[in-house]
């Protein structure tokens, strides 16, 4: 059932959110590149790790996940008794659709003496054709974990792979896809800015490009560039990721400037992710309301899936809350 958001015109819908979440017994996961009125209802904030964690061990008997489709999947793939929700299911990723799962099996046919160590964002059928996944927060301690000898194919995100194998001196096989999020930031416009207002450091996610991250005084996840802003000493910013995540440093360091990185027409808007701005406060309502759209797997898929996300949380273990790739 769809319901209009026309149809919610008078109804308070914070308040019905948090009627709603405690009839259902229900936990709010929240990623950081979301909206600040999404991520001032969330029960947890966090980097695509240490929300798999918290998936993982709620609880609660819903889980309601603000964030993108391989983020909602990996919560059901660790949680399968739980009921996960998506407020929206369009809510894809740019990364996912680079790697369809037939042509990366191929891929893997034709290296059979390579492992697979598979960036999250991905379908759930890539995971389950993978050895290892990793996300930006735990892929170093995971890669310094597997012999030097040991040939890899990195996908689906080739600046994150082209980053870790130039920091480790180390050959990896590179899926061809981008973020188009941080595919977006102009290194013209990033150095105009960083002329404006000098000594202020760079944060960069490593989605970015290598002329971007080449800027960056700090490389890392979205809960790292969030430590890094925690702990940085001077009073302004340069954020090179989503700029939503500047929500969570204003609210925890609100005397210090966090500017976004721009975009090629020197403006903020390009960087805002498109899949997640589809989740809205409507929809959230919705989806608790109706217990829909619900992420179903395949119990078959999600044993196969499993297996290699279990491979990151074990290898991980000791690395969640830094989202560390450390500085450069
Ligand atoms: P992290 O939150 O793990 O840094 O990942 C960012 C991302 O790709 C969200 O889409
Ligand atoms: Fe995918 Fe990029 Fe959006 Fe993250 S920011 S969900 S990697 S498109």
């Amino acid at each position: 059932m769809t319901a209009q958001p026309a149809n919610l015109t008078g109804l308070d819908l914070r308040e019905e959110i948090q009627r709603l979440r405690g009839e259902r017994n229900a936990i709010i996961l929240a990623h950081y590149y979301q909206s600040p009125d999404i991520q001032d209802l969330a029960d947890y904030i966090g980097d695509s790790l240490e929300l798999s964690k918290k998936a993982a061990a709620t609880d609660a008997d819903v889980i309601l996940f603000c964030g993108v489709k391989f983020m909602a999947e990996t919560a059901k793939i660790l949680a399968p008794g739980k009921t996960v929700i998506l407020p929206d299911l369009n809510a894809g990723c740019s990364l996912e659709d680079a790697c369809p799962p037939e042509k990366f099996a191929q891929f893997r046919k034709a290296h059979p003496d390579h492992i697979a160590l598979t960036y999250i964002n991905c379908s759930t059928e890539v995971k389950a054709l993978s050895d290892v996944i990793v996300t930006s927060s735990s892929a170093e301690t995971i890669l310094a974990q597997i012999p030097e000898t040991q040939k890899i194919i990195f996908g689906p995100d080739r600046h994150l792979g082209g980053y870790l194998s130039r920091k480790f001196n180390r050959e990896m096989l590179l899926w061809p896809g981008v973020c188009i999020v941080h595919e977006a930031f102009s290194e013209t416009e990033l150095l105009k800015l960083k002329a404006q207002h000098p000594g202020a450091p760079v944060a960069a996610h490593p989605e970015c490009p290598p002329h971007i991250v080449d800027h960056a005084d700090y490389v890392g996840s979205t809960s790292g560039i969030l430590n890094y802003a925690k702990a940085f000493e001077g009073d302004t910013l340069i954020v090179a990721t989503e700029p939503h995540i500047i929500h969570q440093m204003q609210l925890a360091i609100p005397d210090k400037t966090f500017i976004g990185a721009p975009g090629a027409d020197g403006q903020c808007s390009c960087n805002i992710c498109p899949y997640m701005a589809l989740n809205t406060l409507e929809k959230m309502y919705l989806a608790l309301r109706d217990l829909s759209p619900r992420i179903e797997i395949e119990e078959g898929l999600r044993l196969q899936a499993k297996k290699s996300l279990d491979k990151m949380l074990e290898m991980a273990s000791g690395t969640v809350g830094q989202g560390d790739l450390g500085s450069r």
